[in-house]
């Protein structure tokens, strides 16, 4: 397959543009760099420094004799995506391209324009590139579980059959996010249904947990390999997060009551997840939705978990919550299906207390490097 891999600069989109190639696919990945600009910006650079996109790639050939091409632009600029599309007419495109920072979304109003706009934007510049240049090709977008919110029913894999009056039809599963970040994953589902139904496009979206993890068979070649790490309030993920205040003797930041459930998975199952989905692609005019994660917790099971494994390398770590800086409930129901990919061949890789550990002693080897500045939530909902 022919793979355009939109964000292959990211945390997911390079350890996946490596998976691809190293599969035998013909890989090319595209960027702006925006996380990076953020990063800087906001003082949440990530614990390790990544080489820049070319550099990885020319690594990652000299390691493993497998190509990735780079092309460095805006996803959401047509003049930058058409020409791509054009002339390398991919079978199926990856569309990581969004800003994925929550907090960042919420942090006033120039981050909101920037993150609605260019969310928004990448994908409608995708599916005019699509609709023009390469119709048949197969979209697999990134949502995120965080669409449907914390209901007090259970959340069903995409679509609900909902009755009424006596009639019977399906739609799309209700959706509330309790971020604009989150919001604008709602509103790129939305939009991909309207082309989906109206045009014929075939599309898959994945609605992922919080991924955690550094490891994957080519990143564990070579360290300069390996995906950002990031740590800081604005760009870390929770177990990432937890596992270097663990190693920087910082009490883990639960917070509030610490009874928030979301679905987690590990960095090789994504991997798994959006290899399934482009090697099995949706039909023309289906929206599939995925619900892509392995393993409930909440944030106190978490916090138990890494400071049990904690113990086994020798740290002593502590606990505290902390004022919540989001508006969310801290205790709830929680109960998502997640039947599609496992029905597809993927086979979880679960979080056990070696897996944390094998991440916790590669932030031990970069300990030097942990800013605490950085760990603390600087961003508040109001
Ligand atoms: N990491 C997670 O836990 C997680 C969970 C659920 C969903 N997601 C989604 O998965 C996708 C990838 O997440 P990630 O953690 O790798 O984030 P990331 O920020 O590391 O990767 C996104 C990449 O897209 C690039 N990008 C953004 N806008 C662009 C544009 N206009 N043109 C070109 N490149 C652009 C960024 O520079 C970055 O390299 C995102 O859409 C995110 O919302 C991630």
């Amino acid at each position: 397959m022919r793979v355009l891999i939109c964000g292959g600069d990211g945390y997911l989109g390079w350890p996946t543009a490596m998976d691809f190639a190293a599969k035998g696919h013909e890989v090319m990945v595209v960027d702006n760099y925006l996380r990076r600009t953020i990063a800087r910006a906001t003082r949440s650079e990530a614990l390790m420094e990544s080489p820049n996109l070319d550099d990885r790639a020319e690594l990652f050939r000299a390691t493993t004799n497998h190509q990735v091409e780079v092309r460095i632009g805006d996803c959401a600029d047509p003049t930058f995506i058409n020409p791509i599309f054009s002339s390398f007419l991919p079978d199926a495109v990856i569309h990581y391209a969004e800003q994925p920072s929550a907090p960042y979304s919420m942090r006033g109003f120039q981050e909101a324009r920037l993150t609605f706009e260019n969310n928004l934007g990448v994908t409608f510049a995708l599916i005019w590139a699509m609709l023009q240049f390469k119709p048949d090709c197969h979209m697999v977008k990134l949502g995120t579980m965080g669409e449907y919110g914390t209901p007090n029913i259970d959340i069903e894999e995409g679509w609900i059959d909902i009755e009424h009056k006596g009639r019977r039809e399906k739609f799309l599963f209700p959706r509330q996010a309790g971020s604009l970040y989150h919001t604008t994953k709602v509103l790129d589902t939305d939009l991909l249904w309207f082309y989906v139904r109206t045009y014929g496009l075939r599309v898959t979206d994945l609605m992922q947990g919080p991924v955690y993890g550094l490891s994957t068979d080519e990143a564990d070649l070579d360290d300069r390999l390996l995906p950002n790490f990031h740590y800081d309030d604005i760009f870390g993920t929770v177990v990432n997060r937890f596992l270097v205040q663990a190693v920087a003797g910082v009490p883990l930041t639960v917070y509030g009551k610490g009874g928030q459930t979301r679905g987690y998975l590990n960095l090789r199952d994504t991997l798994q997840c959006v290899y399934l989905a482009a090697t099995n692609p949706a039909k023309p005019k289906e929206l599939r939705i995925f619900n892509q994660f392995t393993e409930q917790f909440t944030v106190n099971q978490l916090a138990e978990r890494v400071t049990r494994a904690g113990k086994e390398v020798g740290l002593d770590v502590a606990v505290q919550p902390i004022a919540n800086p989001r508006k969310e409930m801290e205790e709830h129901y929680y109960n998502a299906s997640h039947s599609g990919l496992i029905e597809l061949g993927l086979k979880p890789h679960p979080m056990t207390d070696d897996v944390l550990v094998a991440m916790l002693n590669r932030v031990i080897a970069n300990k030097a490097n942990i800013d605490t500045r950085k760990i603390m939530p600087r961003v508040r909902w109001n």
